[in-house]
This record gives structure tokens, sequence and C-alpha cells, in this order.
């Protein structure tokens, strides 16, 4: 005879074991089943939840640009008594987008990409504009300046004389007043580049076309 009692029992048992068994897989299976759900997002694939913030930043990155304008050259220049004053400008602005291009997925598990960054100017976040005019130093003329004297190359004794009659002849200024614009980015031209890049063969030094801090990137 089957009692109810003895029917009670054995369901409770019975769902005690059940939930036993459920708890003991659940442990088991757990750290896989986990580690399903974190590849499945941030596995770097086409449908991965990460593939995209990857590919093209969504958090915006800034990058704040300070300069110095030089507000007394020729007085400070002119009389040794007098200080150069730099005065401090800015922040000019930029968002800066990265963006991974021209994917190829590899057989071995890697990705290759060529990555583009493009920065933004941002006008509201920004002290200025970036036609903002700067006196600087004249970072060309100082740089050749400086590195005539470490030419040592065939005929370097005809190069540097002629590198210091056109610094002296076009009485290159040691400041040199330019726009934010293409103080960072766009570059100027500059006489003495464009006589440094005929001489490129001779110096054996590569010469850029035009100076900018952030030359040849463009905006
Ligand atoms: C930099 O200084 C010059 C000379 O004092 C001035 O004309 C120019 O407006 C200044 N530029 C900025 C951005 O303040
Ligand atoms: C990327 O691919 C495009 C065409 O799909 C091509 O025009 C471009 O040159 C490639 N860029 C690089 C850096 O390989
Ligand atoms: C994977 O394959 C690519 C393309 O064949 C290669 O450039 C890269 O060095 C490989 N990486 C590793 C870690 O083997």
């Amino acid at each position: 005879m089957v009692t109810i009692g003895c029917v009670k029992k054995t369901l409770y048992f019975s769902v005690f074991v059940l939930i036993s068994i459920c708890g003991v897989m659940v442990a088991i299976l757990w750290p896989t089943v986990f580690r399903m759900l974190i590849e499945k997002d941030l596995t770097l694939r086409e449908s991965s939840k990460s593939y995209r913030a990857w590919k093209h930043t969504t958090l915006p990155l800034y990058l704040d640009f300070y300069m110095f304008n030089w507000t007394n050259p020729q007085e400070s220049l002119s009389n040794p008594n007098v200080k150069p004053i730099v005065v401090e400008v800015g922040p000019y602005v930029f968002r800066e987008v990265h963006e991974k291009l021209n994917l190829t997925w590899n057989a071995n598990n890697t990705v290759s990409y060529w990555q583009r960054r493009t920065w933004y100017f941002e006008p509201e976040l920004s002290r200025g504009s970036l036609s903002d005019e700067i006196t600087n130093v004249n970072v060309v003329a100082v740089t050749i300046a400086t590195m005539a004297d470490q030419i040592h190359v065939k005929y370097s004794d005809l190069v540097k004389k002629i590198i210091n009659m056109f610094l002296k002849n076009t009485e290159k200024k040691l400041y040199i007043k330019k726009t934010v614009r293409e103080l960072l980015f766009d570059g100027y031209d500059d006489g003495v580049l464009d006589l440094m890049k005929k001489l490129e063969n001779l110096i054996k030094i590569p010469v850029q076309d035009r100076f900018g801090w952030f030359y040849p990137v463009s905006l």
C-alpha cells in the first residue's frame, strides 16, 4: 500500500534531487555559458557589440591646443634688457575620431586594418578661432640654422655658405606671424624650406615642402 505520506515524501525528495541536479549543472556549466556570453559580445566579429565601438570611436575624444603668442618680438630682440613676453591663448579644441578602414580578417584569428584619425575643430568649446594670428619663434629658420652646422656631406662648406647667405639676405626674422590653422595643420610656405628642398639631394636630408606642427595631417 502506498500511503499519502509516502507519496509526499517521495515527491519532496524528487524535487530536492531535481533542484540539486540543476544546481550542480548550473555550477558546472556557468563558466562555459558566461564565457560564451562574453565571447559573443566582446569577440571582434562583424556581428559583435564591441565591433562597432572598435571600428568607429563612439566616445568623444578631445584634443586641446594652447598657443603661446610672443607679443613683443621686436623690443625683446633689439633690447637685451627687455624680456620676451608670451601670452597663452586658446584652447583651440579639436574632436578626434578614430576609424578603422580596409579590414582584412586573417586566417590566424587576427585582423589587419588602417586607422584613420580625423580632427574636427570645435568652435563652441574653443576660445578663439583658427584664423587668430599668433606670433611664434620662427622654428624653420632656427632649425635650419642649427641643422646647417651638422651637415657633413660633400661640399658641406659650400652648402653651409649658401644657407647662411640665404638666412642673412632674406633677413629671415627670428619670429613669424601665422594663423593657428597654418601653425597646426595647414602648414605654410617658407623661402628657406624651398631652398632646402632644392638642396635635398646634396644634403641627403628629407625636407618637407611646408611647415606646420601637424602638417601633412589635414583637418
Ligand atoms: C598675438 O599678439 C599680437 C601682437 O600683440 C596681436 O596682434 C594678436 O592679436 C595676438 N593674437 C591672439 C590670438 O591673441
Ligand atoms: C582601402 O580600400 C580602398 C577601396 O576599397 C582603396 O581605394 C584604398 O586605397 C585602400 N586604402 C589603403 C590604405 O589600403
Ligand atoms: C597573422 O596573419 C597575418 C596575415 O597573414 C600576418 O601579417 C600576421 O603577422 C599574423 N599574425 C600572427 C600573430 O601570426
